[in-house]
């Protein structure tokens, strides 16, 4: 079967996106549009890739690293001199080239696959991924003859006006053999009206020489969308959105209201969870089974275990254990171990903390690295002070134990197990296992002292 390698063109500018970051780079949906093309050629079981970088090269290669190869095109003189920079990495070999754009980030591996079956099938030299568009304007136009056989690629610059009406367009995309594609390459000029190395003239040169070249139509034209600017990369993102929600639905997922759901690729979701609207489940969170997620959750790059509510809530770069919790209005933020059967209310940010099972922050506290073991309670409104103002300290509490209501736990401090702390304490020490720590002023009572002050509040 020979070598099957992909080529992916992202050497231009893209000036159009008005951005200071190369246009490959932008995402949709927490992959950049060069990854999706990458992950799509990929799962259709190519064996090489090759980026031709160009315009932030460096960039593109950092965000890409080692998983592809590169070929830097200097001056960005055409589609067809940007595949001649990749050819060191195929010449001579046997078997076929991808050539596809990085910027047309919804290309599925099922059509990259059917296109090289039917490649092959063919004994085609070149097959070409067209589509057919209402409005085929700036697009390159597939001329074929009066049987419909493709005879060539015209541009749009390039077209005539009987060609202009033609709306099967070019998607930029192809499947070539090897050896034909060198040849082709070896006569392609640049005698066009922008001056250029047009790939898509290899076709007419393939044709030339008696070789069969053929076209795949996509059923869906929204497959070949290139991205140009931020209204066509809002446009992607959407239908790449959509077809990540209905991959979880199929998977047992209820999503509630699909319009106002926003999950990035690659997060698990098990079976009967249910997203409630206007939640944003962010790229590296895995969520168990049966959990309730939002309304109005953010959760980026977290583990939450089974039977877990998170309702109008932020967890951040944190793991949740099974059956607790969080929300409504908590703010969990990175690094927090939370345990299971944990109760985190409302108005309650934990931060860089460990909480163990069965504890219950119910309201109105603050949280931050702090090591908080099981079943311990704390009162409404403790804060954990873990500043001093340079920097950041330690508080522990061990299991079992009670923390009252407003009380501050000054840290570095410990507090043992099974302790108790009396409400509105500022605790600065040690507080010993199985004891009580009041740290407060004791209430003074002065009897009369309204009357004889004259400060009675009465009309
Ligand atoms: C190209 C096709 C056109 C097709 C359209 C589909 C040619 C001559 N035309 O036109 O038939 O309908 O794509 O979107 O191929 N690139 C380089 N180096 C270069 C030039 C381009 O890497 O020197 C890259 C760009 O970064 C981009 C891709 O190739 O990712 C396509 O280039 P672009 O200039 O957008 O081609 P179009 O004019 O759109
Ligand atoms: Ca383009």
């Amino acid at each position: 079967m020979g070598h099957l390698m992909a080529v992916i063109l992202a050497a231009g500018e893209g000036k159009r996106m008005k951005s200071k970051k190369s246009k490959v780079l932008h995402t949709a949906c927490g992959l950049t549009l060069i990854d999706w093309v990458y992950r799509s050629v990929r799962d259709a079981g190519v064996d090489e890739s090759v980026i031709v970088v160009g315009h932030k090269a460096e960039d593109v290669k950092e965000s890409m690293g080692n998983d592809v190869l590169y070929a830097y095109q200097d001056k960005q003189l055409g589609t067809g001199h940007a595949v001649m920079q990749a050819e060191q990495y195929f010449k001579g070999k046997d078997g076929q080239v991808l050539v596809l754009c990085g910027d047309t980030p919804l290309i599925t591996s099922e059509t990259i696959s059917n296109t090289f079956k039917i490649h092959r099938e063919n004994n085609n030299s070149a097959t070409v991924i067209t589509a057919e568009l209402s409005n085929p304007a700036g697009y390159g136009r597939i001329v074929r003859d009066v049987s419909g056989n493709v005879l060539k690629i015209v541009e749009d610059r390039d077209a005539s006006k009987e060609e202009k009406i033609i709306n099967e367009i070019n998607s930029g995309m192809y499947c070539f053999n090897i050896k034909d594609l060198e040849s082709a390459l070896g006569e392609l000029g640049n005698n066009n009206s922008q001056g250029e190395y047009y790939l898509t003239d290899t076709i007419e040169i393939l044709i030339r020489k008696g070789l069969k070249v053929g076209a795949v139509k996509v059923e869906d034209s929204n497959e070949i969308l290139g991205i140009n600017d931020r209204v066509q990369l809002s446009m992607a993102s959407e239908i790449l959105r959509k077809r990540i929600l209905v991959n979880h639905m199929k998977n047992g997922v209820t999503i509630i209201d699909p319009s106002s759901t926003y999950i990035d690729v690659d997060v698990q979701i098990g079976m009967d969870s249910v997203i409630y609207p206007s939640s944003i489940i962010e790229k590296g969170t895995v969520i168990g089974e049966d959990c309730i997620i939002g309304p109005a959750s953010r959760i980026v790059d977290s583990k939450i275990a089974n039977g877990v509510e998170v309702k109008n809530s932020v967890v951040l770069e944190s793991s949740i254990g099974d059956n607790t919790t969080v929300g409504p209005f908590a703010y969990i933020r990175p690094g927090s171990t939370i345990g299971k059967k944990v109760k985190i209310g409302d108005f309650v940010e934990v931060k860089k903390s460990i909480i163990g099972d069965k504890t219950k922050l119910s309201h109105l506290t603050y949280v931050g690295d702090a090591e908080i073991g099981k079943n311990v309670n704390l009162g409404c409104g403790v804060v954990v002070v873990n500043y001093d103002g340079k920097k950041k300290n330690k508080t522990k509490i061990g299991d079992n134990s009670f923390v009252g209501c407003n009380v501050n736990l000054v840290s570095p401090v410990e507090v043992k197990s099974n302790a108790y702390v009396a409400a509105g304490s500022t605790i600065t020490e040690e507080v010993p296992e199985n004891s009580l720590a009041i740290a407060r002023a004791r209430q003074v009572v002065k009897e009369d002292w309204v009357v004889k002050k004259g400060m009675s509040r009465n009309d």
